[in-house]
């Protein structure tokens, strides 16, 4: 959630632009507003607005020589969405400016101690009381930390300055990174330019203050020493293969993943050792606890129905936020944790109680040096490369995929069979459920076992990014409730051919019935690309509907608050 961009160079150059690159690829952490702050000879300036970094570009074009800049893109959390709300937020004698990300837990607190030294603010945004303590009350700010409470990271800049000041507590990520010129600091390598070479990833309790000759890091207020990692950056951000939009660019590169995951999975040998030792474990292990969020969480649903049909072992799906301290939990268990980003706060936080039950946890990840790779006994790589649209795509099928390569055998001879399939459900995705011309007042799906699981997923894409009313059920359960919604404004999906009761309770109650067909098929994997043809109905519902299926209202991509 909000993304955090800024750069530092030896000398004035365009540094605006620069940010506001960064931020365009941040995007994906929220878009609600964005903002930058640049120092000039005389003055610290700030640009904000409303929307997304195009609506805060269109309002610098004239971008100043600069030396330090540094940038946010906003996802709401704490405070409406306004000008007045987004970062940068200034100290109240307009000498500190700070982009956040994260929540300050005592900011009542710290507001209200600002006030007895005659500080008052001018937002109810917890961010605004970090630059005011720094100006007023840490006069070390390597200090900083002990005076905020939560979890967050900052950069800093201030007037008359060519330095940028960085901290960091507790699980977000952050990272700086240099080319020749330029030193920057961002919430997501991804924003890095490809002339970076090297990187510093930022830990707990850290703080840095970077100018263009040094860089001087402490944790827990003491001095240390960092080294610069080799980076190169592969990701070219505009490049959506002649596609309109990141999801459609995604849901299409679904069939070169598998490949991918097939190949590489069948010949690595560091892999075969992982999913040896995962399988070792799996022999003493009396239970299996599966967690993850959104799509992730769809995930662990069919993995949990897999494993207790391939493993016979009791294995329980989580919704990250709801396994808490209250969960029956054993030490004979294993924990697996699903997630595109490997950074979302509610799978952390649900990794917290499981590694302090002493439960081994293993992860299937698709960014491998996420927060959640790093903290996990063994990460299977998802491989997917990045993933830029909000709703997960690739990265379902490919979770869903390796999941079912841990416990069972593919033999390499059927790879091609696979990759052949799932390209032919691609292409004939729109003849396999074709989207109405008109949108439906409200959408069920349903389905039983697996293709229950595909239809919630079918269920959160529809609605994450067309705002159609769209739930996934049970089919045997819409009589137990549901089928009161039913009217002749209702389209109802079926997955799979076995609910014939189902679909006779809706058409007697006027709804209308599509059952996509699939080609016919033995391969025990069929069931991975039977949410193809949902995802393009979503992307399709949503174009038609005029939304932006990559950037759907009120969401971001990486979830990094609780
Ligand atoms: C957000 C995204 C979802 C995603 C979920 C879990 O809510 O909008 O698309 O499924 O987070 O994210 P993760 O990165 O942990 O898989």
């Amino acid at each position: 959630m909000c993304g955090i961009f800024g750069c530092l160079s030896y000398k004035s150059q365009d540094l605006i632009s620069k940010t506001l690159q960064g931020l365009k690829i941040l995007e994906y952490r929220g878009y609600d507003s964005a903002g930058i702050a640049y120092i000039t000879p005389t003055e610290l300036k700030t640009v904000k607005a409303v929307g997304e970094i195009n609506q805060l570009a269109k309002k610098l074009q004239t971008r100043p020589a600069t030396k330090v800049c540094i940038g946010h893109t906003r996802w709401a959390t704490n405070g409406t969405v306004s000008i007045k709300n987004s970062h940068p937020h200034l100290s109240a004698d307009g000498s500190i400016a700070i982009v956040h990300n994260g929540i300050i837990e005592n900011y009542e607190t710290c507001r209200q101690k600002l006030a007895t030294h005659g500080i008052k603010l001018k937002t109810s945004v917890d961010t605004e009381v970090i630059p005011n303590i720094l100006c007023y009350l840490c006069h070390n700010k390597h200090n900083i930390h002990n005076f905020l409470k939560g979890q967050y990271v900052f950069c800093m800049a201030k007037t008359n300055n060519n330095s940028l000041f960085i901290a960091k507590k507790g699980n977000l990520p952050l990272f700086i990174g240099h080319d020749d010129q330029t030193l920057y600091v961002t919430s997501d390598t991804l924003a890095l330019p490809q002339t970076v070479s090297e990187i510093i990833p930022i830990d707990n309790l850290d703080t840095c203050e970077i100018t263009d000759t040094e860089l001087k890091f402490y944790n827990h207020n003491h001095a240390i020493k960092k080294t610069w990692l080799p980076f190169s950056q592969s990701f070219i951000a505009s490049d959506k293969k002649g596609f309109s939009t990141y999801m459609e660019k995604e849901i299409n590169e679904i069939p070169n993943v598998i490949n991918k995951i097939l190949t590489i999975y069948q010949q690595s040998k560091t892999i075969t050792t992982m999913r040896q030792s995962f399988r070792d474990k799996l022999k003493t292990a009396r239970c299996i606890h599966i967690c993850g969020c959104g799509t992730s969480y769809h995930v662990a649903l069919i993995l949990a129905k897999l494993f207790e049909r391939d493993m016979q072992i009791r294995t329980i799906a989580h919704i990250s936020s709801e396994l808490t301290a209250s969960t029956f939990l054993n030490e004979s268990a294993i924990a697996i944790v699903i997630s595109q980003s490997g950074e979302t706060a509610d799978t952390l936080a649900c990794m917290d109680i499981l590694q302090e039950h002493n439960i081994p946890v293993f992860a299937l990840c698709n960014v491998t040096t996420s927060t959640i790779a790093k903290r996990s006994q063994i990460t299977f790589p998802l491989l997917c490369g990045p993933e830029i649209a909000v709703a997960s795509t690739k990265v379902f099928c490919a979770a869903v995929l390796v999941g079912y390569l841990l416990i069972n055998d593919y033999a390499t001879k059927y790879n091609d069979d696979f990759v052949k399939e799932t390209t032919n459900v691609l292409q004939n995705a729109r003849q396999i459920l074709p989207t109405p011309q008109k949108a439906p007042k409200q959408i069920i799906i349903i389905g039983k076992d697996i293709d229950y699981v595909i239809a919630l997923e079918a269920a959160l894409k529809i609605k994450e990014v067309s705002y159609v009313h769209c739930e996934g059920y049970p089919a045997n359960e819409l009589k137990h409730g549901p089928l009161s919604m039913v009217d002749n404004n209702t389209l109802a999906i079926v997955f799979g051919d076995n609910s014939s009761n189902a679909i006779a309770e809706i058409k007697a109650r006027g709804g209308k019935i599509m059952v996509p067909q699939f080609p016919k098929t033995d391969n025990p994997l069929a069931f991975i690309s039977k949410i193809i043809p949902a995802q393009i109905f979503a992307l399709d519902l949503a174009q038609k509907l005029g939304n932006d299926p990559d950037k759907p209202r009120n969401l971001a991509k990486s979830v990094t608050v609780l």
